[in-house]
C-alpha cells in the first residue's frame, strides 16, 4: 500500500525495501534490537517505565490478558497459525507509522480503555456504547483465518472474536440499510501517523449489508487467546478473510448503517487501485503488480492466491452476476 504515496514520497520509495520483507529479516538481530531501544528512547522515560508495567511476556504468547470461555469454530482452516511474533510485529496501521516494524512500539501507550463505539444511521438501536458492554452479549470463538493484504503477502492469524451479524441482528438495522461503514479513531495526540498527510483520516471501510452479515465476518477482540494487542486494532477490529486486509480496519469507534455505499479510505486515495469490494482475486491484477502468488510470512516461494483467499464456497455467491473486473 506504500506504493500508492503521492510524488513527494518517491524519492525515499525507491530506497525502500520490498514490502513483503520484514525489517528484521533484512537487519541483523543486534542492530535491530538497538533500533528498539532507540525507538523506545525516542518515546521518553514515561514509555519506558508503561512498559515496564506491562505484564511479563511469560504468562502467555503476548502476556496481555486471556480472554474467558473461548470455543473453537467449524470456520478456522486448519492451516498452521503463522507465529504470535510475527503477527504483531509484521503490522499495517498507518496511523502508527507505514512501516511494518513500526505499529508495535508507536501503538504501544495507546489507550483502549475506557472507550465508546457509536452506533448511527438507519438503524433501530443508535447510541454511544461502552466497549465491554458491546462485547458482553457475544458468544466468543477463535477463527483461525487466512490474511490476504493486497501488498502480496499473507499470513495465519488465530483471531478471537463473534460474528458481526450477531451484533447487526441486536442493533435491528431499519429496511433502508443497505451499507455499513466502519470508523477507525481519529486522536492525532496518540495516532502520530494522523499527523503525516499520506492518507485521510479518520480511516473509513465498509460493506455491503450481505457481506456484513455473512457468517465469516466478524469483529476481532483477541489474538491467540488474549486481549487484541495494540498494534493489531485493538480494542475492536474487523475480519473479513476473502477480502485483501484492507478491508479490516482496526481500532473501530463507529458503526454507521446507511444507504449509500461509503467512500472508503483507500478508494479515496486512489480509486482505480482499491475498489470497494476487494475480494481476493488472482485473476484481477492490481494496476502496478499481479496478484496471481502471494508470499506466506515465514515461508520462502510464493504461492499461487486462491479466489477470494480459499474462501468462495461460503462467499461466491454473494457476487453472482458481477462483473469481477468492474467491481474489484
Ligand atoms: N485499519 C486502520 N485503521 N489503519 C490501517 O492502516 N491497515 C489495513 C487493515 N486495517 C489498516 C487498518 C491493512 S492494509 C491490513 S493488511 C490489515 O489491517 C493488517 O492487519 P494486521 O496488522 O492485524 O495483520
Amino acid at each position: 500500500m506504500a506504493w500508492s504515496l503521492g510524488p513527494i514520497y518517491n524519492a525515499a520509495m525507491l530506497i525502500r525495501k520490498a514490502p513483503d520483507i520484514r525489517y528484521s529479516e533484512v537487519t541483523p538481530k543486534s542492530l535491530y534490537l538497538r533500533r528498539r531501544e532507540f525507538i523506545q528512547g525516542a518515546t521518553g522515560a514515561a514509555a519506558a517505565a508503561a512498559a515496564a508495567l506491562l505484564p511479563s511476556r511469560a504468562s502467555g504468547q503476548g502476556g496481555l490478558p486471556k480472554l474467558p470461555n473461548v470455543r473453537k469454530s467449524a470456520y478456522s482452516t486448519t492451516e498452521t497459525p503463522n507465529d504470535y511474533d510475527d503477527i504483531t510485529s509484521y503490522n499495517n496501521f498507518y496511523e502508527f507509522g507505514s512501516e511494518k516494524d513500526e505499529p508495535q512500539f508507536f501503538a504501544r501507550r495507546f489507550v483502549t480503555r475506557p472507550w465508546t463505539v457509536r452506533v448511527e444511521g438507519l438503524v433501530t438501536w443508535q447510541g454511544m456504547y461502552d466497549i465491554d458492554s458491546f462485547i458482553k452479549p457475544h458468544a466468543l470463538e477463535e477463527r483461525i483465518y487466512r490474511l490476504r493484504c493486497v501488498e502480496g503477502w499473507s499470513m495465519v492469524v488465530p483471531w478471537v472474536g463473534f460474528p458481526l451479524a450477531n451484533l447487526i441482528k441486536r442493533l435491528e438495522p431499519l429496511p433502508s440499510a443497505r451499507f455499513v461503514e466502519f470508523v477507525t479513531l481519529y486522536d492525532p495526540s496518540q495516532m502520530p501517523g494522523q499527523k503525516v498527510p499520506i492518507l485521510q483520516y479518520p480511516y473509513v471501510e465498509g460493506l455491503r449489508m450481505d457481506e456484513a452479515m455473512n457468517p465469516l465476518t466478524i469483529l476481532a477482540v483477541g489474538l491467540y487467546g488474549e486481549v487484541l494487542p495494540n498494534q493489531n486494532g485493538a480494542p475492536i477490529r474487523l475480519v473479513v478473510p476473502w477480502k485483501y486486509g484492507f478491508k479490516s480496519i482496526k481500532s473501530i469507534v463507529r458503526i454507521r448503517f446507511r444507504d449509500t455505499q461509503p467512500r472508503t479510505t483507500w478508494a479515496i486515495d486512489a480509486p482505480n487501485e482499491y475498489g470497494f469490494y476487494a475480494n481476493v482475486n488472482p485473476n484481477v491484477d492490481h494496476p502496478r503488480w499481479s496478484q496471481a502468488t502471494e508470499r506466506r510470512l515465514g515461508e520462502f516461494r510464493r504461492r499461487r492466491t486462491e479466489m477470494y483467499n480459499g474462501y468462495g464456497e461460503h462467499v461466491a455467491h454473494l457476487y453472482t452476476g458481477m462483473d469481477l473486473r468492474k467491481n474489484f
